[in-house]
C-alpha cells in the first residue's frame, strides 16, 4: 500500500473523521499493511546516543501511537524509532469529541485529547509481548485528577524503565491543566530528583528525556536547561504542540489546544536552537515541529538536533514521506560531502539565536 495506492486512499482518508482516520491508520500499521520499500539503509544516516545505535535519526513524535499498538508498523515505514504514549498510570478517557482538528489550509493540526490512554499495566504488557528489534521510546504523563502529579512520574518510569529504549518525561501538554507548571524551575528540580531516585532502582539505567513546550521565554527556557543539566537529563525533546497562534487560515483556528505541523515549525525550531545554546552540546537534543520534508528536517538538525521527530504530517503525507525524506536527507550528505549526520548537527543554531 505504498506510494501509489496511498495517493487513491488519501482523498478518502481525508473526508473521515479525524479520529477514525487516525484509527484506521494504526490498525493498517498494526497489520503490517504499509512498509517501507525494500532498499539499504544509509549508514551515513545512522547515529549513536543514549547508547542506543539509531539506524537513522527520523523518528514518530508521541501521540501518533498512544498506546503501543503499532510501533513494529511504524518502524516498517523506515523510522529510526518510535516514541509511544503518552501513558498515565490509570487508563483515562481524555477530553469530550470532537478534541481533534485537521486545519488542512494550514497544514496544521489542532489537538485537546487530553491524554486519552489504555494506562501503564495496559501498555506495559503490549511493549512486554513485542516482538522485534527496534528502539521504542515511551512517554509518560501524570493523570488529570491525579492528587500526586510527581507520583504519576514515577508510576510510569518504574513501570516501562525496564522495557523502554528511552522515557520521555512529557511536562509540555498544553491538554492536562497545570501540567506545564512542571517546567517551572522548582517544580522540575523536585521531578528530576524524584525520577533519578527511581531510575537508581531499575535493572539497568535507562535514558530520561525532557519533553518541553515551545511556548518558554528565555528565562524559563535557560531554568530548564540549568535544571536537566545538573539533574543528569540524558536530552531534551524540543518541542511539544504551541499554545500560541501563529496566522492561520482555516475556520478551525480558534479551537483550543495545542497546535502542530507547518505553523510551528519556526518556533519550534527557534526553542531547539535555543536550548542547543544554554546546553552547549553537553546533551543531545530531538527536535520536533513541523517537519514535513528533508529540507526541514534538514534545518532541524542543523538548528541543533542531533535527533528530529514527526506527527502531523504524516497524516497529510502519508507513509511515502519517511522514504522521501530519508532520500533527501542522504542527497544533502552527497552535496556536503559529509560522511555522518553527526557533522551537521547544529552547525546553523547560532543563525536562528540571533533572529528576531
Ligand atoms: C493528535 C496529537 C496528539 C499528540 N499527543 C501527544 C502526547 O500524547 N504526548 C506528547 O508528548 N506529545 C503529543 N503530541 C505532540 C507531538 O508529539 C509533537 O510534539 C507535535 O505534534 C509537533 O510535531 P509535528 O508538528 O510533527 O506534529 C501530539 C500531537 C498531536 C497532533
Amino acid at each position: 500500500m505504498h506510494g501509489i495506492s496511498w495517493r487513491l486512499i488519501r482523498p478518502l482518508v481525508a473526508k473521515l473523521e479525524p479520529e477514525t482516520a487516525h484509527r484506521l491508520t494504526i490498525r493498517s500499521l498494526q497489520w503490517g499493511l504499509v512498509r517501507a520499500p525494500v532498499g539499504s539503509p544509509d549508514p551515513r544516516l545512522a547515529i549513536r546516543l543514549f547508547g542506543l545505535d539509531f539506524p537513522n535519526p527520523l523518528g514518530l513524535a508521541a501521540g501518533a501511537d498512544k498506546n503501543a499498538e503499532a510501533p513494529g508498523g511504524a518502524l516498517a515505514l523506515g523510522l529510526g524509532f518510535v516514541e509511544v504514549g503518552t501513558v498515565t498510570p490509570r487508563p483515562q478517557a481524555g477530553n469530550p469529541r470532537p478534541r481533534l482538528f485537521r486545519l488542512d489550509g494550514d497544514r496544521a493540526i489542532i489537538n485537546r485529547m487530553g491524554f486519552n490512554n489504555d494506562g501503564c499495566e495496559a501498555v506495559l504488557a503490549r511493549l512486554a509481548a513485542r516482538r522485534g528489534n527496534g528502539i521504542v521510546g515511551v512517554n509518560i504523563g501524570a493523570n488529570r485528577d491525579s492528587a500526586d502529579r510527581i507520583d504519576d512520574y514515577v508510576k510510569g518510569l518504574a513501570a516501562f524503565g525496564p522495557v523502554a529504549s528511552y522515557i520521555a518525561v512529557n511536562v509540555s501538554s498544553p491538554n492536562t491543566p497545570g501540567l506545564r507548571n512542571l517546567q517551572a524551575r522548582s517544580e522540575l528540580e523536585a521531578l528530576v530528583a524524584r525520577l533519578n531516585e527511581t531510575r537508581a532502582g531499575l535493572p539497568a539505567p535507562v535514558p530520561l528525556l525532557v519533553k518541553i513546550a515551545p511556548d518558554l521565554d528565555r528565562d524559563e527556557l535557560a531554568a530548564i536547561a540549568e535544571v536537566c543539566l545538573a539533574g543528569g537529563i540524558d536530552g531534551i525533546i524540543v518541542s511539544n504542540t504551541t499554545v500560541s497562534r501563529p496566522p492561520l487560515r482555516s475556520r478551525y483556528a480558534g479551537e483550543a489546544g495545542g497546535l502542530s505541523g507547518r505553523p510551528l515549525f519556526e518556533l519550534s525550531t527557534r526553542t531547539l536552537a535555543e536550548t542547543w545554546r544554554l546546553v552547549g552540546g553537553r546533551i543531545p537534543l530531538i527536535g520536533v515541529g513541523g517537519i514535513d520534508s528533508a529540507e526541514t528536517a534538514w534545518i532541524k538538525l542543523t538548528a541543533g538536533a542531533s535527533l528530529v521527530q514527526l506527527y502531523t504530517a504524516l497524516a497529510f503525507e502519508g507513509p511515502g514521506l519517511v522514504t522521501s525524506i530519508l532520500r533527501g536527507l542522504s542527497r544533502r550528505l552527497d552535496e556536503l560531502n559529509l560522511s555522518s549526520i553527526a557533522q551537521a548537527v547544529g552547525s546553523n543554531a547560532e543563525a536562528w539565536v540571533t533572529r528576531d
